[in-house]
């Protein structure tokens, strides 16, 4: 049976700048899905990288006094770190610098000029540096103090005029609406589709794709004084990744795209943009964008003149890692805005946690090794109690599918703590201590309960927290294939148990 494809994509993160939880949460919320879907036994491919191109990056440069190209080597560097800290588990990491993805910007641009898309003229307007956007004089407004700003973002903007070339966007707004009805799920969450489907029935503005005031890009071919659009450049690294131009390369069976999971400010260019340059070029169209909120910080924007960027590397060191991957996808619905605290991490780690899944864990199998034999004990015949926690431990894997199906990771992780809190129960009314002094058959079939509750729960957690999942099914004694699938085999009663260590230690205040 061929497996099914499952290409996903986290959006190239500019180099202008270091790594911060913005960046983090894209990627982690990526690697939890990559790593579901290689659990399901997927073909998965999973792509991250940089965007190293246009005016944003070249600037920072300047500032930092280093040439774009080590400028970019050094952040993009920087961004391979935090994806490895992360433990990110992407297959590719594209840089567009590459000599390859330069071959495959021109070559699409090429593509899009013969098929009559592309035509020279000059752009008058607005941009936004910060954002790499152009936009309407109704899409922004004036400052107190005279300046001019992007309302969807509130980045500055300033009159570019220069030569340029456009592409023809508007030619596309029927094609694209037609899209959008066929593929209802093309876009989501669903107010993320109300909105850019007004944007596109409100008429589309051809696009400037080409730049003439700076230098730092893919070069325009046959006019070599215009750089490409950053935009145009940064969206086709999703084909190069997959072999474009070569259709022949084993990585284009992974073309079109599954997934391209972004934050809210860029789905207009993921959800309109990059579908009329691949219609316009003929190529397939990706299936999904799936548009996710950004964080504030103990309430307020991360900003550079707030100075509060956090970096997710410190919070790992401090905390842990599966710690900070678990709290960002439990904490904010997927999707939502969210606000992240020291506070609401702590509780969460203490609360969901230690006290939670560590606990439920730690209770198991320090009473298995003391009282059990440090094996998997054997199970006798089930009672109404065991057979109702086992049903509902059974009914897990798929409620967890159904619910990263449509991106609710918070709501997967909902679902596998109503297990564990039936798990707490079960045992306060088993109370296998007890059964230890009167019933020792009955007491093994306890245990045994609670093993298959802990080993379901160890392998549909690993794409939140791989490593303590992992941990945990060594203690379980299971053996490497750790696949969905394994959980249609019984334990293997009398497995010899490992010592458990505690799963996640309980943060403790500072006096
Ligand atoms: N380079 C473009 C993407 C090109 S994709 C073809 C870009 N880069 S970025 O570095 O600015 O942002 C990348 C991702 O980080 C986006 O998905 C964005 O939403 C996310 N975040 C940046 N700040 C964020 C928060 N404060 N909160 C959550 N995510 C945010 O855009």
């Amino acid at each position: 049976m061929t497996k099914t494809k499952f290409y996903i994509t986290t959006p190239i993160y500019y180099v202008n700048g270091a790594p911060h939880l913005g960046h983090a949460y894209t990627s982690t919320a990526s690697d939890v899905l990559a790593r579901w879907h290689r659990l399901q036994g997927d073909d998965v491919f999973f792509l991250t990288g940089t965007d190293e191109h246009g005016q944003k990056v070249e600037a920072a440069a300047l500032a930092a006094g280093i040439a774009p190209q080590a400028f970019a080597d050094r952040v993009s560097a920087d961004f391979e770190d935090m994806a490895k800290t992360m433990n990110i588990s992407n297959d590719d990491f594209i840089r567009t610098t590459s000599a390859h993805h330069k071959q495959a910007c021109q070559t699409i641009w090429k593509k899009l000029e013969e098929n009559g898309f592309i035509y020279l003229g000059a752009y008058e307007g607005w941009y936004a540096v910060r954002d790499e956007a152009f936009y309407d004089e109704a899409e922004t407004a004036l400052k107190p103090d005279g300046t001019r700003y992007a309302l969807s973002s509130g980045a500055a903007v300033e009159w570019v005029v220069e030569p340029s070339y456009f592409f023809k966007l508007s030619a596309f707004q029927d094609k694209l609406l037609a899209f959008y009805e066929e593929n209802p799920g093309f876009i989501a969450p669903t107010a993320k589709r109300n909105e850019i489907l007004s944007f596109v029935r409100g008429g589309l503005n051809d696009l400037s794709i080409s730049r003439t005031s700076f230098s730092w890009g893919v070069p325009v071919p046959g006019d070599e004084k215009h750089v490409m659009y950053v935009w145009l450049d940064a969206l086709v690294n999703y084909l190069t990744a997959a072999g474009y131009p070569d259709d022949t390369a084993e990585r284009w069976s992974y073309w079109p795209a599954s997934l391209h999971l972004v934050g809210k400010e860029i789905v207009r260019f993921h959800a309109v943009y990059w579908p009329a340059f691949l219609m316009g070029a003929g190529l397939a169209l990706p299936k999904k964008v799936f548009s996710h909120g950004w964080w504030t910080v103990e309430g307020e924007k991360m900003s550079k003149s707030l100075g509060n960027f956090i970096d997710v590397r410190p919070l790992v060191q401090e905390f842990g890692l599966d710690q900070i991957r678990y709290f960002i996808l439990r904490e904010v619905p997927f999707g939502n805005d969210g606000d992240f605290s020291r506070e609401a991490l702590k509780r969460r780690i203490n609360s969901d946690l230690a006290n939670g899944i560590g606990n439920l864990a730690q209770r198991t199998l320090s009473f298995i090794g003391k009282n059990a034999g440090a094996a998997v004990p054997p199970k006798g015949a089930l009672q109404e109690a065991d057979e109702g926690l086992l049903a509902t431990t059974h009914a897990l894997p798929e409620k967890i599918r159904a619910a990263m199906e449509k991106l609710a990771f918070h709501e997967a992780l909902d679902e596998a703590w109503r297990v564990i809190r039936a798990a707490d129960g079960y045992i306060d009314t088993q109370a296998p201590w007890s059964l230890r002094k009167t019933d020792t058959d009955r007491m093994n079939t306890v245990l045994n309960t609670l093993c298959e509750v802990l080993r379901t729960l160890g392998v549909v957690l690993q794409p939140f927290m791989p490593e303590t999942m992992s941990k945990l099914l060594d203690y379980l004694g299971l053996s490497k294939d750790r696949s969905l699938s394994v959980l249609n085999t019984p334990l293997i009663e009398g497995t010899p148990l490992p010592p458990p260590a505690g799963l996640f230690p309980r943060v403790v205040e500072a006096a």
